[in-house]
């Protein structure tokens, strides 16, 4: 099936990051939030981002203000998905809310639309059992930042058809994506190793081991990992990984017990870079 016309759903850290990567890639895209002040941010994000793109001679003037006007933002689910060809969902990592939102897709989205989650960890089975249409639903696991990271995970339920398959592989390539086929099973690949790796310096730090600078530092110039786990667990936002690590904790065990320090920067509201502080402190946002 040809894919035109892509709704993504939540315009958070990761859904604008996809709407940016699909609008430069030739997709029109509509983007959707249940809060206004986060759809008026995802539209100075593309509008700011893009500028920078062009002035640094990765995307042209005429690219970016074709990519810009595939762009349009709607606050209204319904809206989003009554001419989508594919829908991404991007909303906050709760089963109950994507089973919501599914539910409503699968409500007004024409019948040949597919429905992907970009979840980092959990069921698409359990996401598509909410839908009449568990066939056309699957797992698109991008990384942040969208536009910079090169793979797209993707993760079939029980009743994903093979045609989805190649169809949202497809879509992945055009935005310029590698993939990797993940059999379900909770976190999938990458999140389920990030997570540990990422606790584990948690653990440390809040041990004494060593400060965040030299745990972020020892990983990159001693194990080649071009981003240190805390910074990279700021990056992500750490309201987003704790969540991430409750679920694998629910699921897989002792293992993944977040690290109290996570939990205790949580409440502090220290959310990493989209609070201007987690383990490091950021002033330009
Ligand atoms: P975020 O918190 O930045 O954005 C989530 C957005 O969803 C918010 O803007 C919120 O207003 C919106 N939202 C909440 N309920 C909604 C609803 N019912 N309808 C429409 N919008 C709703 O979260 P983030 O980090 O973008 O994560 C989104 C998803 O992407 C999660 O499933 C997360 O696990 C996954 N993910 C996150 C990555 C990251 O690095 N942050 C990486 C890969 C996947």
């Amino acid at each position: 099936m040809s894919i035109q016309r892509i709704a993504v759903i939540g315009s958070g850290t990761m859904g604008r990051g996809i709407a940016y990567t699909a609008a430069l890639a030739g997709f029109e895209v509509m983007l959707q939030d249940i809060s206004s002040d986060v759809l008026e941010k995802a539209k100075q994000y593309m509008e700011k981002e893009m500028a920078k793109s062009a002035e640094r001679g990765f995307i042209t003037d005429g690219q970016r203000e074709e990519a810009l006007q595939y762009l349009s933002y709607t606050t209204d689910i319904p809206d989003a998905a009554k001419n989508a060809d594919l829908v991404i969902e991007a909303v906050v990592e709760v089963m109950e809310v994507k089973i919501e939102v599914f539910k409503l897709l699968d409500m007004h989205a024409p019948e040949h639309t597919i429905l992907a989650t970009n979840t980092s960890t959990m069921s698409p089975t359990e996401i598509a059992a909410s839908t009449v249409r568990p066939d056309k639903c699957i797992a698109m696991h991008f990384f942040n930042p969208v536009h910079k990271m090169k793979l797209v995970e993707l993760i079939r339920g029980l009743d994903t058809s093979d045609a989805t398959v190649e169809t949202v592989k497809q879509v992945a390539e055009k935005m310029g994506k590698e993939t990797v086929e993940v059999n379900e099973f909770p976190g999938f690949v990458t999140s389920r190793m990030n997570c540990l790796i990422g606790n584990e310096a948690m653990n440390m730090l809040m041990g004494g081991v060593a400060s965040a600078q030299d745990i972020d530092k020892a990983l990159k110039l001693g194990l080649n990992h071009p981003m240190g786990p805390l910074e990279l667990a700021d990056l992500v936002g750490l309201d987003s990984r704790l969540r991430n690590m409750e679920y694998l904790y629910r699921h897989l065990g002792e293992k993944y017990r977040p690290s109290p320090i996570l939990v205790k920067y949580v409440k502090a509201g220290r959310l990493g870079r989209k609070s201007g502080r987690g383990f490091y402190e950021y002033i330009d946002r």
